[in-house]
């Protein structure tokens, strides 16, 4: 069954220059990519978040922080990215202005060649040195132990935004530059529950942006987006570039 589109959303896409998009873990979940807070399957599910993905979870337990985003990284390695994925690459050409915001750090975006892409939370496939001397490097295979930094020997960690951490300021600074310059915001597949990326959606209302939500079901964001479009973006997205496509 194809997506229908209002046709006011599709004469002003098509009249529009600037779009900003925001993708969470719904947009891999067709790769077969566990998302985050879906009961039951979520990675969070089985986990305690502080236990992992925090610096005082690292500190206090390296290896076992070290194995956890290791079994991660061989899970996004081995995930092809979906029919989602490709859509945006293909939605970034009707666009003069396309920003790819993402929280993902499975690096499936940037497998598929999306280009204005702005990584949020990092990326799995980097790590880098723990007391912050600069070193980073992307690693084929990630040893057993947690490595060393080269440079000034404390510990090498993955290149992500824990919780308590502030995300990457030249991110951030792209991100919501985007949000705060685009005519149309899309928010496909999250949650919105995360603080700053969640913000970003609002930040473009509030700059006069139309909103535009594809995801799974309702979320926080649904009742103020002006499209909601609920069901898998595997199929919303492409449905979406065959149509801005056939009115070219
Ligand atoms: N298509 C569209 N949406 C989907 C699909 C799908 N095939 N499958 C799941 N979803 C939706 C779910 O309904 C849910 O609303 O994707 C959303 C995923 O939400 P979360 O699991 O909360 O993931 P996300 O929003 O990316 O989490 C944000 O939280 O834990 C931190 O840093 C982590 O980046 C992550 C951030």
């Amino acid at each position: 069954m194809t997506t229908t589109f209002p046709p006011e959303l599709i004469s002003f896409l098509r009249a529009s220059s600037r779009v900003a998009v925001l993708t969470g873990a719904g947009v891999s979940q067709e790769s077969g990519l566990r998302t985050f807070r879906d009961a039951q399957v979520g990675i969070w599910a089985q986990y305690k978040p502080e236990d992992l993905a925090t610096p005082e979870a690292f500190e206090r337990n390296p290896r076992l922080v070290w194995d956890f985003y290791s079994t991660r990284r061989e899970g996004a390695g081995g995930a092809e990215p979906n029919t989602g994925h490709f859509a945006l690459v293909e939605m970034e050409k009707h666009f003069d202005q396309f920003t790819l915001i993402t929280q993902n750090i499975d690096g499936l975006h940037q497998r598929v060649g999306s280009r204005s892409l702005v990584e949020l939370h990092g990326n799995l496939r980097r790590i880098r040195c723990s007391r912050g001397c600069g070193v980073i490097d992307e690693w084929e295979e990630l040893p057993e132990v947690v490595p060393a930094c080269p440079h000034c020997g404390a510990l090498l960690r993955p290149d992500v935004v824990w919780f308590g951490e502030n995300l990457p300021e030249d991110g951030l600074n792209a991100a919501i530059q985007a949000a705060n310059t685009c005519q149309a915001f899309f928010s496909v597949g999250t949650s919105g529950l995360v603080q700053p990326a969640a913000s970003l959606a609002f930040w473009a209302k509030k700059r006069g942006a139309v909103l535009v939500e594809v995801n799974y079901e309702p979320t926080p964001l649904t009742e103020y987006v002006d499209y909601a479009f609920h069901g898998k973006s595997g199929d919303i997205l492409p449905d979406l570039v065959r149509v801005l496509g056939d009115a070219k």
